[in-house]
């Protein structure tokens, strides 16, 4: 076969150089045809669009075409031409194909139809060669990209946290121990317990749940840094939000207080929302018509007032409601289905308030995202600061539509002995944590920073229901298959 330098299929179908020479490589995603001329659908993953490409009996020879099943891999060398109806404005007519990698139509597991998003998690080696995950990972890339972009130009630094960490940041004993012992000949110490200074780091050590506490760090010498991350979590929690591995997204800023924070928060989301309305166009249309035919087979009342783009742009459109975490228990206990006793959890102050508490705020209350601030201190880390009420911290949440939680942060205790206070009270071993303390003793200064779960932000975007289906592998408990 004659050498002709590729074409990426987005590239070629944007061309209207018809009559010229093109080659493309890709995996096939259907095959029609009749006796004299076959069509081949070819993605090639720069774009959620398949080129047409035709292929004339007696340009190519039939112990070639019958190769070509759904999966197949080909190189194609044809003619771009005009197209009478393939839904693009071009095809291909080939002039000679290469079957680079066969795909048994008996064996291959993905069939030219639709494939429910159970399967193909069990699939997702080949997942990404559908329209559906392609278009995921494209916007993932987009998003990834967009956060960098975003702090980049406003002048904040990227720092890498370190991934195995001697001390638990959240303080809620949700760790993957780190360790190179021999499980089934642990050495012991005179009291019997696992002598640790025979490990590896001489001490335990764990998966970092956040990369905040060395965030803060670097925040109090160079400013404003962000880290970007994957964290760990061995919550069991086996819910359509939680992964044990998500990435995280964690801006931490000297001299900001919470209001500042929030402002960072706000500006954010609606630029990464929009990045994605301005830079994923095809695939944000393709996820809505998905989701569009999906609630066909919903009951009327069930279906969502919004469409996947009219969605985002609401949310780019409109001011997040800003409250304290006080005034929601009253609105939550005022509620009709508090009334009506359909809240799973009941209200009180206090509670932490769960998915669905959270949903009924922004999804019915009002159905807009919500800021909360100043939630009790019982049920928060030992970082946040201190009010004067002695009974709450500034933390704030931010809540969105379909998800509840997406982001989680605070204005930071900056005073030594308050900090050091609290970590007395949580219990919270003072000698993990002697150089956070630190930072507090030498130059101290106010500042906040908060935590975007990545996976959270793509559910969001890409209107997927489960978080599984936006991370290429998830690891959730008793599943680390891939
Ligand atoms: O609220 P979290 O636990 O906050 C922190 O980790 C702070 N250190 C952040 C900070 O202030 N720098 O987690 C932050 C966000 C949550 O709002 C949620 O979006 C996401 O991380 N998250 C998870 N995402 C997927 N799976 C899980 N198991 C998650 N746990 C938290
Ligand atoms: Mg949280």
């Amino acid at each position: 076969m004659e050498s002709l330098r590729r074409t990426k299929i987005a590239a070629a179908l944007k061309s209207t150089d018809f009559g010229s020479k093109v080659c493309v490589k890709g995996w096939v995603r259907t095959k029609r045809g009749s006796k004299n001329v076959a069509f081949i659908a070819l993605n090639d993953g720069s774009t959620i669009h398949n080129i047409q490409v035709v292929a004339d009996r007696e340009n190519i020879d039939d112990s070639i075409l019958d190769r070509i099943h759904t999966g197949a891999s080909l190189n194609v060398i044809g003619t771009l031409t005009e197209s009478q109806g393939s839904g693009q404005n071009v095809e291909l007519m080939a002039e000679s194909i290469e079957v680079y990698g066969e795909a048994n139509p008996d064996e291959y597991p993905l069939q030219p139809k639709k494939h429910s998003l159970e399967f193909l998690r069990e699939k997702a080696h080949l997942r990404f060669r559908t329209n559906t995950f392609s278009a995921v990972f494209r916007i993932r890339h987009a998003m990834a990209y967009a956060i960098h972009k975003f702090f980049n130009d406003k002048g904040f630094y990227y720092m890498h946290s370190p991934i195995i960490t001697g001390s638990d940041a959240e303080g809620a004993g949700e760790m993957f121990q780190v360790t190179t012992l021999d499980l089934n000949k642990l050495p012991k110490t005179k009291d019997g317990e696992v002598d640790y200074s025979k490990d590896f780091f001489g001490k335990m050590t764990n998966l970092t749940v956040s990369g905040q506490l060395e965030g803060e760090l670097a925040a109090l010498a160079l400013g404003e840094i962000y880290t970007f991350g994957p964290t760990f979590r061995a919550e069991n929690s086996n819910t359509s939000r939680h992964l044990a591995e998500f990435w995280m997204i964690e801006p931490e800023m000297a001299f900001y207080d919470i209001h500042d924070n929030m402002d960072l928060a706000e500006e954010m989301l609606k630029y990464l929302i929009q990045y994605a309305l301005d830079n994923c166009r095809d695939d944000l249309e393709f996820l809505q018509n998905r989701l569009l035919e999906e609630e066909k087979s919903k009951p009327q009342n069930e279906r969502s007032e919004l469409s996947l783009i009219d969605k985002l742009e609401f949310v780019t459109k409109n001011e997040f409601v800003r409250l304290s975490y006080t005034e929601a228990i009253k609105v939550l206990e005022d509620s009709k289905p508090n009334k009506k006793g359909q809240f799973q959890y009941p209200v009180k102050w206090g509670i932490d308030l769960q998915s669905e508490h959270e949903r009924f705020l922004v999804e019915k209350h009002y159905k807009k995202p919500v800021i909360l601030t100043d939630y009790p201190k019982e049920i928060k880390a030992f970082y946040m600061k201190q009010n004067d009420d002695n009974k709450t911290v500034r933390a704030m949440d931010v809540l969105f539509p379909g998800i509840g939680e997406i982001i989680g942060g605070s204005q930071r205790e900056e005073s030594y002995e308050k900090l050091k206070i609290r970590i007395d009270e949580m219990g919270i071993a003072e000698e993990d944590m002697w150089w956070f303390l630190e930072t507090r003793k030498f130059g101290t200064v106010p500042h906040s920073g908060y935590g975007l779960g990545f996976e959270r932000l793509m559910l969001f975007v890409t209107g997927m229901g489960n978080i599984r289906d936006v991370i290429p592998f998830a690891r959730t408990p008793k599943n680390a298959e891939f």
